[in-house]
């Protein structure tokens, strides 16, 4: 079990993660998800030691990383973000060089090779160029290079980031067929990513975590509030502010005014109707009202109301 408890860390005066909590049991893929600058990066390089938090502590198996260093790098592997590798280098080459670093030569070299060319699918590139390689297949060298000392722990920063969709399709299949065995944490700023792959998120925005649970724990703690899409003729940026500080219980979260029509994605506590007051200020403001339709939540609407900017602009 990886138990992350508190931790803070700053850049000089830039606070990147504070006071961030979770856990992760062994066997599960997590997914952990956050817009860009959200903290996924250095949360991740924290846990797998190369990056010292400012404060608060990770443990693995109740042992703490920051004595256990050197013993919790061989339960651990890590994809790092856009996963770096030496161009000119081939692939064979690659895999000796890291496992030599971790002391895995020889026979237990043949073994760990045979290993990773299995789970990993390299087998066909196995003496070729890196450089040479589609990205996709330049990911996968990555995930035999995490996982050529058959860690327990396994991180993935970012790990479909630039590939197209048949690549991530493959990756996706590659991370759950390890996840079987392993224990996952995969970064992500896509929910679609987490949705396909993960048992459980952990959403993160600006350096906290902001929900932990299941797809069905996020949605329960959401189906508490009510839908509405508006579609208005002469609608302005004022009066839709006006409408929010007219009836503080609606939040605005999403608006756009194009060639003078205006759509509007509201939101408020179910149990309140408040389709009345809406179509009345309406009319008080001057809008010709189009459409109004009450909508569905989704899980998209989970993650955009807790990762949005105040003020309901979408980043
Ligand atoms: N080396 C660094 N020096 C200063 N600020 C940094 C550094 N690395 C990251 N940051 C800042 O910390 C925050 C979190 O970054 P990061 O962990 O990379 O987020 P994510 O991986 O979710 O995009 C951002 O505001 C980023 O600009
Ligand atoms: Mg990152």
């Amino acid at each position: 079990m990886i138990r992350v408890e508190n931790l803070t860390k700053y850049y000089g005066d830039v606070c990147a993660i504070k006071g961030v909590d979770f856990t992760v049991q062994d066997g599960e893929i997590l997914g952990f998800l956050g817009p860009n600058g959200a903290g996924k990066t250095t949360t991740m390089r924290i846990i797998t030691t190369y990056l010292t938090p400012t404060e608060g502590s990770v443990y693995v198996d109740d042992l703490n990383i920051a004595e256990h260093s050197t013993e919790l790098r061989s339960k651990i592997g890590y994809l790092p973000e856009l996963n770096p590798l030496y161009s000119e280098m081939p692939v064979y080459d690659l895999l000796v060089f890291v496992a030599s670093a971790r002391g895995i030569t020889g026979r237990r070299f043949k073994e760990a090779l045979g290993r990773v060319m299995e789970s990993c699918g390299i087998r066909e590139v196995l003496h070729r160029n890196v450089g040479e390689l589609s990205k996709g297949y330049r990911q996968r060298v990555g995930l035999a290079m995490a996982m050529i000392h058959d860690p327990e722990i396994l991180l993935m920063d970012e790990p479909t980031a630039g590939l197209d969709p048949n690549q991530i399709a493959e990756i996706r299949a590659l991370i759950q067929e390890v996840g079987k065995e392993k224990t996952v944490i995969m970064s992500t700023h896509i929910l679609q990513e987490v949705q396909a792959v993960a048992d459980r998120m952990v959403i993160l925005n600006k350096g906290q975590v902001v929900a932990d649970g299941t797809t069905t724990d996020l949605m329960a703690g959401f189906e508490g509030k009510a839908q509405l899409s508006l579609e208005v003729k002469k609608a302005t940026k004022k009066s839709i502010q006006g409408l929010g500080a007219k009836f503080p219980e609606i939040t605005v979260r999403e608006q756009k005014i194009e060639d003078g029509l205006g759509r509007l994605e509201l939101e408020y506590p179910t149990g309140q109707d408040l389709r009345e007051q809406i179509f009345g200020y309406a009319v008080e403001a001057g809008w010709i009202v189009l459409e109004m339709s009450r909508r569905q939540a989704r899980l998209e609407d989970v993650f955009r109301s807790l990762t949005v900017e105040e003020g309901g602009a979408h980043a």
